[in-house]
C-alpha cells in the first residue's frame, strides 16, 4: 500500500539489524510507524504487527513528522532520500560515520522548514529499547526536544548540542576509550601468560587497573582545559621510566612491543619539549596536533 495518505507518528528508513531493532522499539512503545527498505521483505514481521509499509522512500518520509534513516553508510543515505521530501519535517540520521559527512549532510537536507538531526548508537540491536542503548543526537535542540519521546524510546537518548558533527565525534572519542582499555588489557595479559597466568586470573587486577585510572580523568580534564599541569601524581619524567620498563619486557619476553613503543615515543617526545616535570595530562599537546611519520 502507499503511505503517502497515513499519518503515522515515525518512519523508519533502513531495516537492516539495528533499523529493524529501531522500529521494533517504536512500535513496542505503542507508535504509529511507517517503514520503507530497499528489500521490502525485510518489513514482513513489523508489518504483521501493525507497521505500515510505504511503497517509496518518498511516501514513506512524507507519512510522519519524523524520520529516522538507519541504513549502511552516507552514500547509500544520499541514494535513498531525496532531501525535497523533507520539506517541513525532521530527518534523524542514525547511520554510522564520521563528522564531516554529518555536516555535509546538514547542509544537503536542509532547507526553509526541514531539520536535520544526526545520531550515533552506542549499543547493538539486542538492547534497543532498553536504558543500555545510548543514542548520541546532535542538531538543533527544538527538534530533539520535540521527539524526544520517540528518542527516548529506542534508550537513553543523548543530547550534545548543535553541531550536527558532535554525535560522530563522540561515536569515535568514545571507541577511542574503549580501545585503548582492550589492548591495555591485551598487552598485560600477553605479558602475564608468558608466566603462566591466565587472563581471567589477571583480569580481575587489570579492572580494578582500569577503574583507577578512570578516576583520574576529571582532574586530568581540568588540567587540559587550563592549560596546567601541575605532577601531583607523577613527573612525565617518572612516566618514561616506567614505559621504559614495559618496553623492554615485551621486548625480552618476546611479546609484541609495538602498543609500549608508542606509549614511550609520545611521553619521551614529550619530555624532549622540555614537559618532563608536567604531569601526564601534558600529553595532549603530542595528541592535539597531526600524527608524525614512524
Ligand atoms: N548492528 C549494530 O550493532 C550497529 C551498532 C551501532 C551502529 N550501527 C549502524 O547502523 C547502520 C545500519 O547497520 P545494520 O547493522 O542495520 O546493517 P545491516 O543489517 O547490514 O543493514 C543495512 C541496511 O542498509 C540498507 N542499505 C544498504 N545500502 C543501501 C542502498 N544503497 N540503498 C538502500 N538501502 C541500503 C540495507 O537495505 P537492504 O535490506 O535492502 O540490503 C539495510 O536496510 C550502520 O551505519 C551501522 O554502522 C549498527
Amino acid at each position: 500500500m502507499s503511505s503517502s495518505s497515513t499519518n503515522s507518528d515515525v518512519t523508519v528508513i533502513g531495516l537492516g539489524l539495528m533499523g529493524g531493532a529501531l522500529a521494533d522499539a517504536l512500535l513496542a512503545a505503542g507508535h504509529r510507524v511507517t517503514v520503507w527498505n530497499r528489500t521490502p521483505g525485510k518489513a514482513a514481521d513489523l508489518v504483521s504487527r501493525g507497521a505500515l509499509l510505504a511503497d517509496s522512500a518518498d511516501a514513506a518520509v512524507t507519512a510522519s513528522p519524523v524520520t529516522l534513516a538507519c541504513v549502511s553508510d552516507y552514500t547509500a543515505l544520499r541514494q535513498v532520500l531525496d532531501p525535497g521530501a523533507l520539506d517541513g519535517r525532521v530527518l534523524v540520521n542514525l547511520t554510522s560515520g564520521d563528522s564531516a559527512q554529518a555536516r555535509d549532510t546538514a547542509r544537503w537536507v536542509e532547507r526553509p522548514g526541514a531539520v536535520y538531526l544526526d545520531g550515533a548508537i552506542m549499543a547493538v540491536p539486542p538492547v534497543i529499547g532498553t536504558p543500555e542503548a545510548v543514542i548520541l543526537v546532535s542538531g538543533p535542540q527544538a527538534a530533539f526536544d520535540t521527539h524526544r519521546a520517540l528518542l527516548d524510546a529506542l534508550g537513553t537518548a543523548t543530547y550534545l548540542g548543535a553541531d550536527q558533527g558532535l554525535s560522530a565525534l563522540y561515536d569515535v572519542a568514545g571507541l577511542s576509550m574503549m580501545w585503548s582499555v582492550l589492548n591495555g588489557w591485551l598487552q598485560g595479559v600477553a605479558l602475564l601468560r608468558t608466566a603462566g597466568v591466565d587472563a581471567s586470573v589477571f583480569t580481575p587486577f587489570a579492572t580494578l587497573m582500569a577503574q583507577g585510572t578512570a578516576g583520574w580523568l576529571d582532574g586530568y580534564a581540568e588540567q587540559v582545559d587550563s592549560r596546567k599541569f601541575p605532577p601531583d601524581d607523577a613527573t612525565l619524567a617518572t612516566h618514561a621510566g616506567g614505559l621504559a620498563h614495559l618496553v623492554e619486557e615485551s621486548e625480552r619476553l618476546g611479546v609484541n612491543a609495538e602498543l609500549p613503543r608508542v606509549f614511550a615515543a609520545l611521553v619521551d617526545r614529550a619530555v624532549a619539549a622540555g614537559q618532563e616535570g608536567e604531569s601526564y595530562a601534558a600529553l595532549i599537546d603530542q595528541f592535539a596536533r597531526p600524527s608524525r611519520s614512524a
